[in-house]
């Protein structure tokens, strides 16, 4: 077995920046290229190291060790999320995950589900429903508006949650790009640039907005039946800052990451005419013209293909980190503790060896009968094991709800571009820039 010195140091560091400038250069092609290294490789973040791993079976192992005993959350990514949602269900250790997460699972339960899809249907409906023939949108402006939108109905119930989610719609973008570079690059946080000056001022209007919501909740002690109530009645257990930073994790996770595979699946659409057809049939056949219910989405098996691919190309989580607590073995090499280690869900899911074709939008490629056992485990974009993504359900349901809606509303042509294979920028979670799309109303109005 090979020690952590021996684990290969990927090609390309430089003094004192270690491989930070080609992560911030092209990230996504950054973990492709460690990819191709080895299923581990060692990396200098500055001058500290770190480790990639990119081996489908290490990654899965990784997920389902990652009880706090061997990997656990923590690391630069992490502590740079801190200040902003610091005690919140994404970011917490272990130790407290195992009493917190049981407190709002009942909020995702699957008897919830149905209403709420009636409520994201009626969010897509009203914001799908005010565009106009002709009318030329931006699709990242207006996905993260209908997930805001859909949160704050849904989730977020009482007074004062309209308010915090359109803050979140407006804050979220600056506080999403500084994220990552802060982790990247720690020392840059401390100098007064233009962009701290953004990010700090974005952080503190939620924070406020958020405490205000809470100490009018707690002392209302009205039952809005959302995610509040449950945090609220933890009694001692959670202090007004750790209900804060709950709130600010479930507005932050559940928006821009639906909002991501909402504006990736507009553009590969824009791009495959044919598919975007066949879908457009589906939908047409099975609803109707009715608005979508719960009960119609298992009858869309195209749509769903088309999400599940669209989320593969482009999974809005496209890295992560955790530390390990103690030497930890991955394959042939041991880790030292307190490392950082990485890996990447585009460099999984564009893997040659898993996907054929990988940077092709091909959603035949899950048809039940088709895929196999390999792609099926490599296909982890919300995760595994405890960490998984608590919204999964929710969010497969509002995207198949919102591109049914606006199939149903509207042909969309595309205006500009979309910047595809450009670089992507380093950022806690990918979006198209600039997709602008030109409807054509299929409803007379
Ligand atoms: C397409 C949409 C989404 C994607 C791709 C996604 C992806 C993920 C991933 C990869 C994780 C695991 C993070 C890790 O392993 O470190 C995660 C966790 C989480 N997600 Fe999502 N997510 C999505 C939507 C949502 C929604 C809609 C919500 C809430 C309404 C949500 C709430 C959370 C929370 C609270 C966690 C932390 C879970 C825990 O550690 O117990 N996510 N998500």
């Amino acid at each position: 077995m090979s020690g952590a010195s021996t684990v290969p140091l990927l090609p390309g560091a430089i003094p004192l920046l270690g491989h930070a400038a080609l992560i911030a250069r092209d990230p996504l092609r950054f973990f492709d290229t460690a990819r191709d290294h080895g299923p581990v490789v060692r990396v200098l973040i500055g001058t500290q190291p770190a480790y990639v791993v990119s081996s489908p079976e290490l990654v899965r192992h990784m997920h389902l060790k990652g009880n706090g005993d061997t990997f656990d959350k923590g690391g630069r990514l992490f502590e740079s999320a801190d200040e902003l949602a610091g005690g919140g269900l994404v970011t917490i250790p272990m130790a407290k995950h195992r009493q917190q997460r049981p407190l709002v699972q009942p909020v995702f339960h699957h008897t919830r589900l149905p209403g709420y899809v009636e409520q994201m249907a009626r969010v897509a409906e009203a914001t799908i429903g005010g565009w106009r023939n002709g009318q030329v949108i931006d699709v990242g402006v207006e996905t993260n508006r209908i997930a805001t939108g859909v949160l704050a109905e849904t989730l977020f119930l009482g007074p004062g949650s309209r308010e915090a989610s359109e803050l979140v719609c407006r804050c979220l973008p600056t506080y999403m790009d500084g994220v990552a570079v802060r982790a990247l690059l720690p020392s840059l946080n401390r100098l007064p640039l233009p962009s701290n000056r953004r990010f700090m001022r974005a952080m503190h209007e939620l924070h406020r907005t958020l405490e205000r919501l809470i100490s009018e909740r707690r002392n209302s002690g009205t039952d809005e039946g959302d995610i509040v109530t449950p945090l609220l009645e933890a009694g001692d257990a959670l202090s007004n800052r750790d209900v804060r930073d709950h709130l600010v994790t479930f507005l932050l996770a559940g928006s821009e990451t639906t909002a991501g595979l909402l504006a990736w699946t507009v553009r590969e659409l824009t791009l495959h005419p044919h598919i975007y057809a066949d879908l457009q049939n589906e939908v047409d056949d099975v609803l109707q013209g009715a608005i979508p219910s719960i009960e119609h989405l298992p009858r869309l098996p195209l749509l769903s293909t088309v999400l599940t691919e669209a989320m593969r190309l482009h999974p809005p989580l496209w890295a992560l980190t955790r530390a390990t607590l103690e030497e930890a073995t991955l394959g042939e090499h041991t880790l030292p503790p307190h490392a950082d280690v990485f890996f990447s869900h585009h460099a999984l899911l564009r893997d040659p060896r898993v996907f054929p074709e990988p940077n092709h939008f091909v959603p035949g490629r899950w048809e039940r009968d088709r895929i196999s056992k390999e792609q099926r485990e490599a296909m982890i974009p919300f995760g595994l094991g405890p960490r998984k993504c608590i919204g999964e359900d929710f969010a497969m349901l509002e995207a198949s709800v919102v591109v049914a809606t606006l199939l149903q509303r509207f042909r969309l042509h595309t205006e500009t571009p979309a910047r595809v294979s450009g670089r992507a920028r380093v950022r806690v979670s990918q979006r198209p820039s600039q997709l602008r799309v030109r409807l054509e109303s299929r409803r007379p109005s």
